[in-house]
């Protein structure tokens, strides 16, 4: 799929962030609920391998917008997108795409813990099983193991595979959370602020994790934390009021910002 080599990405971080290559673009990208207008012709652009964070103040189209990149508006009734989004070229929104099989690419990870009230195992074997990806027990239990190693859950549940992940912490069912959405290993992972549940140190961890998923997987966050978006992206999205403000570097954003909105959203002048 998407690997590039540990050393291809290593080369592509220490240059310039504007030299990664896109792994989806949005052209022109607008969302209306019924006559409500949400986004106004936003063209945004996901690069490979890179955590982009999306930040602005509530309402401003932050959800919105990550919704548009796996299809997630099509579950609400009055939500009409229009502009391009592609895929690696492809364009997602083309009546021949199979939504199923886009969302095991582009996969999600919510504000909300929400495992399925089943084991561990049979949370992270779900997603395997109905795309065909697994069969055997042994490959099954392969795709628990090494689904759970890359959530850094594996450790701590091990011993506890066959209980249920609702009776995990709150972080620890973050984690199960993002070891789903892994499993059926997904090229983009969008993340709708996937720490607002949970404390200082479980945050920390999923932080933490999030750093070490970007080298095989491409991550686009939702954040209402400033201190986090800057600890871990490299790009950084500013919405306000359904327009792209800006795009920029994350050091470049959260030191000398192009736009005053950006300047005074960071500096906690509105919001
Ligand atoms: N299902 C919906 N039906 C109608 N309007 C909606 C729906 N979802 C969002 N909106 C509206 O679209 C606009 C953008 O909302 P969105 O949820 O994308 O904002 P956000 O930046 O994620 O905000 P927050 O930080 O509070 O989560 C808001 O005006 C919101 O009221
Ligand atoms: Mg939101």
């Amino acid at each position: 799929m998407n690997m590039m080599s540990e050393a291809a990405v290593e080369k592509a971080l220490d240059q310039k962030m504007n030299t990664v290559p896109f792994k989806m673009i949005g052209k022109d990208v607008s969302v209306y609920y019924g006559e409500k207008r949400a986004l106004f012709d936003v063209n945004l652009n996901v690069r490979e391998n890179t955590v982009t964070a999306l930040i602005g103040p509530s309402g401003c189209g932050k959800s919105t917008f990550l919704r548009t990149l796996n299809r997630m508006n099509d579950t609400i009734d009055s939500c009409r997108v229009t502009g391009k989004i592609t895929l690696d070229e492809g364009d997602i929104y083309d009546p021949s795409i199979d939504v199923v099989e886009l969302r095991a690419r582009v996969g999600m990870v919510f504000q909300k813990p929400n495992p399925f009230p089943k084991s561990i195992y049979e949370n992270v074997t779900y997603g395997p099983k109905i795309h065909g990806l697994a069969r055997t027990k042994a490959e099954l239990d392969q795709v628990v193991e090494s689904s759970l190693q890359k959530a850094g859950l594996w450790n701590e549940v091990k011993d506890r595979l066959h209980e249920s992940g609702t009776g995990l912490s709150g972080g620890q069912q973050q984690r199960l959370c993002i070891a789903r959405a892994v499993a059926v290993s997904p090229e983009v992972i969008l993340m709708d602020e996937p720490c607002s549940a949970l404390d200082p140190i479980a945050t920390a961890k999923v932080e933490e994790l999030i750093h070490e998923l970007r080298t095989n997987f491409t991550i686009v966050i939702v954040t209402h934390s400033m201190q986090q978006a800057a600890r871990v992206s490299q790009r950084t999205a500013m919405f306000h009021l359904g327009n792209l403000v800006e795009e920029n570097d994350t050091d470049k954003m959260f030191t000398n910002p192009d736009d005053q909105r950006t300047q005074d959203y960071i500096m906690g002048r509105f919001g």
